[in-house]
């Protein structure tokens, strides 16, 4: 199996453009992201759908991990999924779909695993509760829903993540500015009140930010 410099090489190689290929490098060698949530779901067998996959490159990631199950990508930038989409032709890999929409009114019909990685800021209070129903609804009993989200807290951590989400914004890499952080409570309440059991972890790897990972199983 390849190793993760020549992963994030050969995955930023299919972007377009100098600056997405070395956004791209860098995410994939310095975010634990990716490879976090490989981990959580290198065991499960059943398709994936990952709401707010941007370019999709998680699924180009878990594909050079040698995870082979179906997936679904959905993204409400069209841009991103227009790149995404010839990223996957590009580099020739199978059985990764990505569509547009806007995950507040709708999302694909599913059933197995689901990711939601890093979009929750995008969301008021009422639109992350009813995300959470949504996405529930998807999970298959043997399936997991795995979510990165940065976290309300008081500390330097949360108001750099702040900060970096505001960036994103102004250079227009991101639709939207951060409009309301989870806090943990939320995530322990929400997804228990739905049948999981629910783990929250702190996931900062060697960055900044105050990114942690939910992870819900079925009871
Ligand atoms: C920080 S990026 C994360 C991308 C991807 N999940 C990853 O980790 O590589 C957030 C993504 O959420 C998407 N997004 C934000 N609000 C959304 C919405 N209402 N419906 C669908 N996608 C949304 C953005 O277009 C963007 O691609």
């Amino acid at each position: 199996m390849a190793d993760s410099r020549s992963i994030a090489k050969k995955i930023a190689s299919l972007c377009p453009g100098r600056w997405l290929t070395g956004y791209t490098k860098t995410k994939l060698r310095t975010d634990p992201l990716y490879n976090g949530v490989h981990q959580e779901l290198q065991d499960q067998s059943g398709p994936l759908l990952d709401v707010g996959c941007g370019m999709g490159i998680f699924g180009l990631y878990l594909r050079e991990r040698g995870w082979n199950a179906p997936i679904t990508g959905f993204d409400y930038d069209q841009s991103k999924v227009t790149a995404g989409l010839k990223m996957i032709e590009k580099g020739g890999y199978q059985n990764i779909s990505l569509s547009r929409g806007d995950a507040r009114s709708e999302l694909p019909d599913h059933s197995g695993n689901v990711t939601i990685l890093d979009i929750l800021q995008f969301f008021v209070d009422a639109e992350q509760r009813q995300l959470i129903k949504e996405v529930s609804r998807r999970v298959s009993d043997e399936g997991i829903l795995v979510i990165r989200s940065g976290v309300k807290e008081k500390n330097l951590r949360f108001l750099i993540t702040w900060i970096g989400d505001i960036f994103a914004k102004c250079t227009f890499w991101m639709k939207s500015a951060p409009i309301h952080y989870p806090t943990k409570e939320f995530f322990v309440e929400t997804l228990e009140a739905e049948g999981f059991k629910v783990e929250v972890r702190p996931f900062w790897g060697r960055t900044p930010f105050n990114n942690y990972l939910i992870v819900a199983k079925r009871t």
